[in-house]
């Protein structure tokens, strides 16, 4: 591990997500990284990744908060995978520091569109420093093909793009961060800017505007936190307007464990349509002129995987992604920029705005709401 061209990252928040990323960042070893230090106030969160650290050799610097870490200098790239609610004030106080660190930011970028666009606006300033936001969707396999197979014209003009996540419910978190509106964002917020990521990419567009009905009807009711039940919705329907007339649908539920895949997305255009299912892996596309006996399915893989870990080793391309744009030294930008993450959570924003108030919200109307 010697030499001094080793990127040397610093992680902060190492619960699940965290030591993902310390073991991602392991098993890309042969890249000539390192993780070196943790920043985390929760001592079990801090003694797992020590211990986990440890079994493949390196010893991490532990400190209590960002700001230590960060003083210590002892990092080049900080990895963000704190709770959603402490995403604003760590990005801030990264930008802020004298040291230029590097970022990947856990998804959501922030909570609030506010938050999101006071760290665009900051890190505007910053150009000695990269951001990523971890809206690692794009990176599983049978989704970077069928976005291959979208961005090569085979499907004509995109027109409408649905995704269906089913799933297991929202998993129990340190302090239970994750059951409440405040903390994560809102559940359109939290897990599902990877989707509306997704779908801007699939239509090549912006969104206009958003219409969504959904509402906490399974899960989590019997749960009380401080006298709090959570208010985390566990099912919707999300439709959004792209400006160049392409729909996307979200067909969300986390009530779900009794499905054969956890995401089914179909993009639609006006030649063809394809399909990705995960986990299954699977990728189908077909014409309109063909018909059903033309659709062609395939297996989607790739073989610079080295570690599927938590998300069929999307985290793993994501990492070695933002180390080659860290390696380019500013002549490539990271794959997902804070646009991206500021599009995909005011998406978030405007549907649990639209359940709330029962009727479209516009997307204009959730950016200029603080401005
Ligand atoms: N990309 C994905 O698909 C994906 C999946 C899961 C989680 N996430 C994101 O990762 C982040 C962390 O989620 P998680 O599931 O690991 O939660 P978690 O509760 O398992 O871990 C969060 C950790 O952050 C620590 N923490 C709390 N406040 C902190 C602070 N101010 N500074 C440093 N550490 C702090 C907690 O003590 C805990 O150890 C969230 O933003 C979440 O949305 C992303």
């Amino acid at each position: 591990m010697a030499g001094s061209n080793i990127v040397k990252y610093g992680i902060v928040g190492v619960g699940m997500m965290g030591r993902e990323h310390l073991m991602n960042l392991y098993h890309l070893r042969t890249e000539n990284v390192a993780a070196v230090c943790i920043a985390d106030p929760h001592v079990p969160s801090q003694k797992l990744a020590v211990e986990l650290a440890q079994s493949f050799g390196w010893p991490l610097t532990v400190f209590s908060g960002h700001q230590e870490l960060l003083d210590s200098g002892l990092c080049d790239v900080v990895v963000v995978s704190s709770p959603n609610m402490t995403h604003y004030q760590i990005l801030m106080d990264i930008i802020h520091h004298p040291k230029p660190h590097h970022v990947l930011v856990e998804k959501p970028l922030c909570t609030t569109v506010a938050d999101c666009r006071e760290v665009v606006n900051a890190a505007r300033k910053r150009s000695d420093m990269l951001v990523q936001v971890g809206l690692e969707y794009r990176y599983m396999p049978p989704v970077a093909k069928l976005i291959a197979i979208v961005k090569d014209g085979s499907l004509g003009r995109v027109k409408m793009v649905s995704i269906r996540e089913h799933r297991f419910p929202f998993l129990v978190k340190v302090n239970n961060w994750n059951r409440f509106n405040a903390n994560t964002g809102g559940t359109l917020v939290e897990k599902c800017c990877h989707f509306f990521d997704l779908m801007r990419l699939f239509a090549g567009a912006d969104p206009v505007r958003v219409m969504a009905s959904g509402a906490m009807d399974v899960n989590h009711k019997d749960e009380i936190y401080d006298g709090k039940v959570p208010d985390i919705i566990d099912n919707a329907y999300v439709i959004i307007e792209f400006d160049n007339g392409s729909r996307g649908m979200l067909d969300l539920c986390m009530f779900a464990e009794g499905s054969k895949n956890e995401q089914e997305i179909s993009v639609v255009g006006d030649i063809g349509k394809g399909e990705a299912f995960v986990p299954e892996n699977i990728v189908r596309y077909g014409t309109r002129l063909v018909g059903r006996d033309g659709v062609q399915t395939l297996k989607a893989e790739d073989e610079r995987i080295k570690y599927d870990g938590l998300h069929h080793g999307s985290s793993y391309l994501e990492h070695l992604n933002f180390l080659y744009a860290i390696r380019a030294k500013g002549e490539k930008a990271p794959a997902v920029d804070l646009q991206d993450g500021l599009i995909s959570v005011a998406i978030g924003v405007a549907a649990q705005l639209s359940i709330e108030k029962g009727r479209f919200v516009t997307i204009e109307e959730v950016m200029d709401e603080f401005h």
